[in-house]
């Protein structure tokens, strides 16, 4: 009886403090997730641990799991987080063998480009393309999966209808390819177009060069209508970049520290991926796409560190070994690898291992898409009807 009365008053002690997520955990039936490394919850790792794989060994994992999942942070990443605070469990990677997708799934995998191979290939840059799993790969993934989780077509819209579906991140690694070549820059931004029409929609079926369907236009056909699409980091900033490309001083920001030229590609992929959206939304009004802003707290994260209680520093890796600069980053000894380290609280830290960040900031980046203010409308928003 005591037992009761004192759940009681904590279901309302709870409810009391925390209305809103009460009425949140009802909101979605599922999770859709669509990216690159940033979101991978180990769908590179299902069939067993490739070798080369540092990111599949301790420290990867040590602050939340205790153990590698494959996911290139230390704990959870931004969709992790999303999916606990809509009570949604973590969605399973969806190669995994054994697990049930019901509740959502996650198609994310290492090294993804938005753009096909043979996109790559056709610009002389088929050796710096790795990908196990583009964008149209990851649609692929999803139409078989629907035989899974609902059984008919009308089923699957519905189950659709109440889904959250996140898409993305995607664009890093397809820059990457033509940036690791050392292209110049202005190439790079010619793929830019590319990159945002595969990501929303491609131009109209009969201008277009080939029949690949933007993501985002493609789900909406499936029944989506709620969509989550992220733009590109603040690659300039990251230590990866920062040993690699040596520029002249005038070429670092001030204040900063971070490579302004790569920093402006980001920027103008954004700011396309965003006129793409604008465009969606007007030909789908029923359809509520929101712009999810990584750039925005990866610059606050350099810029204003102690707000966010990250160390005030020169872009620097939590994990990694002494390389090129102040940065810890070390290509022939990057997080995983032999003769590299973790700092002792990467939650001090929002770069983990140089390319990717620390659960602490995927989880401040969460929260901003969640409530604001960096997501245009926020996750949770009220909706207007
Ligand atoms: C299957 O599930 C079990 C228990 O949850 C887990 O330990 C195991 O690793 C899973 N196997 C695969 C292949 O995913
Ligand atoms: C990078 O790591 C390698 C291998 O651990 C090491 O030999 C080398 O000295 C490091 N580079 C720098 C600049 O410290």
């Amino acid at each position: 009886m005591r037992f009761s009365v004192c759940v009681v008053v904590v279901l309302v002690v709870l409810a009391v403090l925390r209305p809103p997520q009460a009425a949140v955990a009802q909101k979605y039936a599922a999770i859709f997730n669509f990216g690159d490394s940033l979101v991978d919850a180990g769908n590179l790792v299902v069939d067993g641990i490739p070798d080369y794989l540092a990111t599949a060994r301790l420290p990867y994992g040590m602050t939340y799991f205790g153990y590698p999942t494959g996911r290139c942070s230390d704990g959870r990443l931004v969709v992790d987080f999303i999916a606990q605070e809509v009570g949604l469990p973590l969605l399973p990677p969806s190669k995994a063998k054994n697990a049930t997708f019901h509740r959502g799934a996650n198609f994310a995998i290492t090294g993804a480009t938005s753009l096909d191979t043979p996109y790559f290939q056709g610009r002389g840059l088929g050796h710096t393309v790795w990908n196990s799993g583009s964008l149209h790969t990851q649609i692929k993934w999803f139409q078989d999966m629907k035989a899974s989780i609902c059984k008919s077509p009308q089923e699957c819209r519905d189950l659709f209808r109440r889904s959250l579906f996140i898409v993305g991140e995607f664009g890093g690694n397809d820059y990457n390819s033509p940036l690791f070549a050392f292209r110049p820059l202005e190439e790079v931004h010619t793929f830019i177009p590319d990159v945002v029409d595969s990501i929303g929609k491609g131009i109209e079926a009969t201008h277009r060069r080939n029949c690949m369907d933007g993501l985002v236009q493609k789900l909406i056909e499936e029944g989506a209508v709620e969509l989550v699409v992220p733009g590109v980091l603040p690659i300039g900033c990251f230590p990866v970049y920062l040993s690699i490309f040596r520029k002249q001083p005038e070429m670092y920001g001030r204040r900063s520290g971070c490579i302004k030229d790569l920093n402006t590609l980001s920027w103008v992929h954004n700011a396309a991926l965003q006129r793409k959206i604008a465009e969606l939304r007007v030909k789908h009004p029923g359809v509520r796409i929101m712009y999810a802003d990584y750039y925005t707290p990866a610059i606050q994260f350099v810029l204003h560190a102690e707000k966010y209680g990250f160390l005030r520093q020169t872009p620097r890796a939590c994990c990694g070994a002494p390389g090129v600069g102040e940065y810890n980053f070390n290509l022939t000894s990057k997080c995983g690898d032999p003769g590299s380290y973790a700092c002792d609280d990467p939650s001090n830290h929002w770069s983990w291992d140089g390319i990717h960040l620390t659960e602490a900031s995927y989880g401040h980046i969460a929260k901003g898409w969640l409530y604001g203010p960096f997501a245009d409308p926020p996750i949770l928003e009220t909706r207007h009807h």
